[in-house]
């Protein structure tokens, strides 16, 4: 029979490890999570959320699937969505997509890999939606970097558009979305320029985060 008792032994390790700093820590996350923020973001194992943000178990929602892409018509996602907005009650969902995103590459080239291709079918919409921006890229790399920053925007717009979003927006539940970007190569997230908490914000959000061309933009840290 296959354990994986190496994963089993070094779990044990970190709980061990996390009881000798605060020996309360899982006696106290038993009664409840209270995290503040939803994170939807890639699959890919170099991009794991709570590591990136330094946030300890209870302190992140999480949400993963190849290229970060919200459905209007994703249960799965739409579930998590809901029960973040209306029952934990977080104040901010961010959307984080990485750079060299492979799920991205693949719509980006048009690669036939299985029944994945029907998922980045979504990201494809998104390459045909910016066709034009696109194209004034001819480096592949950059073109494939800025389908990544693109897919987000778009991705953060599908977020907003959720039924979810926007009857909280509509009661005056404070709720806001954010586009982030997340670079393998260093380690650091960059805010995209995207944040709405209402219906006006996402749209002027919209076109400043078009707007900006990635050579140009002085990263915010
Ligand atoms: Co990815």
């Amino acid at each position: 029979m296959k354990t994986l008792q190496q994963l089993i032994n070094s779990n044990r390790q970190w709980a061990q490890w996390i009881s000798a700093r605060d020996p309360d820590f899982f006696e106290k996350l038993l009664h409840q999570q209270n995290p503040r923020y939803l994170w939807i973001g890639c699959s890919d194992s170099r991009v794991p959320a709570n590591e990136i943000v330094g946030l300890m178990p209870g302190e992140l929602f999480v949400h993963r699937n190849v290229a970060n892409v919200v459905v209007h018509t994703d249960l799965n996602c739409l579930s998590v969505i809901q029960y973040a907005v209306d029952v934990l009650k977080v104040s901010d969902i961010i959307v984080v997509g990485h750079y060299r995103c492979g799920g991205v590459e693949s719509a980006l080239k048009r690669e036939k890999l299985g029944l994945i291709d029907n998922w980045l079918r979504h990201v494809q919409d998104v390459m045909e939606k910016h066709k034009a921006r696109l194209a004034e890229i001819e480096e592949m790399t950059e073109k494939w970097d800025r389908l990544c920053e693109l897919n987000v925007v778009e991705q953060v717009v599908n977020v907003c558009q959720t039924t979810v979003v926007q009857e909280a927006w509509e009661r005056g539940q404070e709720v806001a979305v954010h586009g982030w970007i997340y670079g393998i190569n260093d380690g650091l997230v960059h805010d995209l320029g995207f944040s709405a908490t209402n219906q006006e914000e996402m749209s002027a959000a919209y076109r400043n985060a078009l707007n900006r061309d990635r050579h140009k933009v002085i990263w915010e840290t």
